[in-house]
């Protein structure tokens, strides 16, 4: 904690043992109410709790793919198990790659993997976070099939880019919406330019059960894969198909699926009240010397699961570490780096290719590629995990939280710019 700031800049901005932030971890930061208990109420008393024999899985299905005008959608429980439907739809053959983004979720790559397929990555963009279209061409092998982008932070991907490389080289595109419900790009949802759009339904998510996920496609075919995947491959649309490959059990009990029906129908007033205090706080940053807020492609509709921020150290007058620690000694809910302070392929799973057994499969020729997963190769994703701030956003963030923590920004802009 810098004392400089406690002692010469008085009380901190806010003592969040008195004054907590509202927080995604309770309902202060969460909108459930009596439309969850209603039809949480309706499942009970149907005495229909699995999802063959009742409606409310069903109906939030529909519901989601109307909202998203997709054609299919099937409802999972989590967004790595959507992730997981939406690879292992598509069939993909042991030791294909996959690219995807270094700053994700275990999710995204679990699901790569336990297809059996090889995770590659390419860079980001350096203030979004958002894969690099460039980047992508030039990891591109002959065993590339499909790419995982992911729309980080609540932002889309630049989806012209991105549609271009995908036809380009003819590949499979699987949307990571977990962190983005309900962005668009150039007014198009997320989820509904790939073969498959994976939602997570986690607690931290801009709706959620708690713990659930759901795919979106287009395709009849596709989603005909997906729905007989995520359970056990039967077949459940009176076909009366035997079991032809390997599914996961991942359904979505009606428990959950009341809560998620609930939380879909409330989703415009949730991202409603995220924008408003995020972009608030963005505004209010523009006015703060020093302190700058991330980008957001003009096509772009930000959904906010997170805020982000950048720091220009020069104008600042003083360095990322002690910007750091000035944020917390005035108890602003900003965290720095993006995510885990090293690209997610630094981590000793893939630094060991230790995804089954003792041995290196799906890496190990001649199933698949040993591909060197090296920190230098990430330059951009480095220099986010160092210089992007975040904050967890929520629906229970109010202008006068907003103001608490511009006035905590603008006081550590003037201290430092002071010192310079
Ligand atoms: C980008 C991304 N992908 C995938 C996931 C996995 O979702 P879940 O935790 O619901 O399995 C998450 C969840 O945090 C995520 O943020």
């Amino acid at each position: 904690m810098p004392e400089e700031l406690a002692v010469n800049g008085g009380p901190k901005t806010r003592d969040t043992s008195v004054n907590p932030w509202p927080t995604i971890a309770d309902a202060s930061g969460r909108d459930f109410g009596e439309e969850e208990l209603e039809l949480l109420r309706q499942v009970i008393e149907s005495g229909s709790l699995g999802y063959m024999y009742g409606s409310m899985v069903t109906q939030f299905e529909e519901e989601f793919a109307a909202r998203h005008g997709a054609k299919h959608a099937c409802a999972v429980s989590s967004g790595t198990a959507a992730l997981h439907t939406a690879m292992g739809a598509l069939q993909l053959e042991v030791g294909d790659e996959v690219i995807t983004s270094p700053v994700t979720d275990m999710g995204s790559i679990i699901a790569i993997v336990q297809c059996n397929c090889v995770p590659v990555f390419a860079d980001v963009e350096a203030e979004t976070m958002l894969l690099d279209a460039q980047s992508i061409r030039e990891r591109i092998t002959d065993r590339t099939r499909a790419l995982m982008i992911v729309h980080l932070l609540g932002q889309p991907c630049n989806m012209d880019e991105i549609m271009a490389v995908v036809e380009e080289h003819g590949l499979y595109l699987v949307e990571d919406c977990a962190q983005s419900h309900d962005a668009t790009w150039d007014g198009k949802p997320v989820g509904t330019f790939g073969h498959f759009g994976c939602f997570s339904l986690q607690q931290s998510k801009q709706i959620t059960t708690g713990d659930g996920g759901i795919v979106i496609t287009d395709d009849d075919d596709l989603a005909d894969e997906a729905y007989r995947f995520h359970d056990k491959y039967y077949d459940r649309s009176g076909q009366n198909r035997p079991v032809e490959r390997i599914g996961m059990n991942y359904r979505m009990s009606e428990l959950v699926g009341a809560v998620a029906l609930a939380q879909v129908r409330k989703l415009d007033r949730i991202i409603d009240r995220r924008t408003q205090t995020a972009e608030a706080l963005m505004a209010g940053i523009d006015d703060i010397p020093g302190i700058n807020r991330a980008t957001v492609h003009p096509k772009a509709r930000h959904t906010w699961w997170r805020v982000a921020c950048t720091i220009d150290e020069g104008e600042l007058g003083c360095d990322a570490q002690t910007f750091t620690r000035a944020v917390v000694a005035e108890g602003l809910p900003l965290r720095a780096g993006a995510a885990r302070g090293e690209p997610i392929c630094m981590l000793p799973v893939f630094q060991d290719y230790a995804a089954y057994g003792s041995g290196d499969f799906p890496w190990e020729p001649p199933y698949g590629r040993k591909v060197e997963y090296r920190r230098e190769d990430y330059p951009n994703t480095n220099w986010a995990m160092q210089n992007v701030w975040t904050a967890s956003w929520n629906e229970g963030y109010t202008l006068a939280d907003v103001d608490d923590i511009l006035h905590g920004l603008r006081k550590i802009s003037e201290w430092y710019r002071r010192g310079r």
